[in-house]
C-alpha cells in the first residue's frame, strides 16, 4: 500500500506531526509550499486573516508526489481562524482528490476541531478514515510532552494505515470475485 503525507506549516508544529506519521507508516512526504511566504505574526497575520475570510486561493509551488498515485493520503494543516490553510483550496482545484482513502490532521492553539470539520466537508467525495487534532506539540515546555503528543499521532496514524490496508485487501477480494465469478 502506498501512503503519502501532505502538510503545510509555518512554525513547524504540523511538520513535526507529519514526520511522526510518515515515519510510523513508512510514507512519502510532501510539504505544500506557498509562493508568497507568510509568517505567523505582524502584518502577515492580517494577510492570512484576509485570505481565510475572503476565501482566497494563494499560489503554491509544484510538489514532489502526486496524491492520485497513493492509496492512503494523510493531509495536515495548522488551524487558521478556524479553517484549514487556504493553500489546500488551490491544491484541490488543480488536483481532484476523490475516491481516495484519506485521513486528516491539524495542529492548533486550542482543541477546536473546526478546521477539520471544514476539511472533511471539502473532501466529502473521499473516504475519510479518521481525524486527529493536537495542540502545538513543539511549543510544549518540555520534550517529554512533545514526544507524548507525537507518539499519540503516530499511533493514530498506524491504526488508520492498518484499517486502510484491510479495506484494500477486501476490495481486491471483491474485485477478483467479479472477475472470476466465484
Ligand atoms: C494566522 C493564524 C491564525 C490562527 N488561528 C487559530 C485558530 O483559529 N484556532 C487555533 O486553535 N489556533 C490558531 N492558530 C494557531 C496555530 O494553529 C498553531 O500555532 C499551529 O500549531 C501552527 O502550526 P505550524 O507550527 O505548523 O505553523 C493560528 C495561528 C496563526 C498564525
Amino acid at each position: 500500500m502506498k501512503v503519502l503525507v501532505l502538510y503545510t506549516t509555518i512554525d513547524g508544529n504540523t511538520e513535526a506531526v507529519a514526520n511522526a506519521i510518515a515515519e510510523k507508516t513508512d510514507a512519502d512526504v510532501s510539504k505544500i509550499v506557498r509562493v508568497s511566504k507568510r509568517h505567523a505574526y505582524g502584518i502577515d497575520y492580517l494577510r492570512i486573516w484576509f485570505e481565510v475570510i475572503f476565501n482566497r486561493h494563494p499560489g503554491i509551488f509544484p510538489f514532489k508526489h502526486d496524491p492520485r498515485d497513493y492509496d492512503l493520503i494523510f493531509i495536515g494543516t495548522p488551524v487558521w481562524f478556524n479553517k484549514y490553510n487556504p493553500a489546500y483550496d488551490t491544491l484541490f482545484e488543480v488536483i481532484k482528490i476523490y475516491d481516495r482513502k484519506i485521513a486528516l490532521f491539524s495542529t492548533g492553539a486550542t482543541d477546536s476541531q473546526k478546521a477539520l470539520d471544514k476539511f472533511s466537508k471539502k473532501l466529502k467525495d473521499s473516504v475519510i478514515l479518521g481525524r486527529y487534532h493536537c495542540i502545538e506539540p513543539i511549543f510544549e515546555d518540555n520534550e517529554e510532552d512533545t514526544k507524548r503528543i507525537l507518539d499519540e499521532a503516530a499511533t493514530w496514524a498506524k491504526g488508520i494505515a492498518d484499517e486502510a490496508e484491510k479495506m484494500i485487501e477486501e476490495e481486491e477480494f471483491e474485485r477478483r470475485k467479479t472477475i472470476y465469478k466465484f
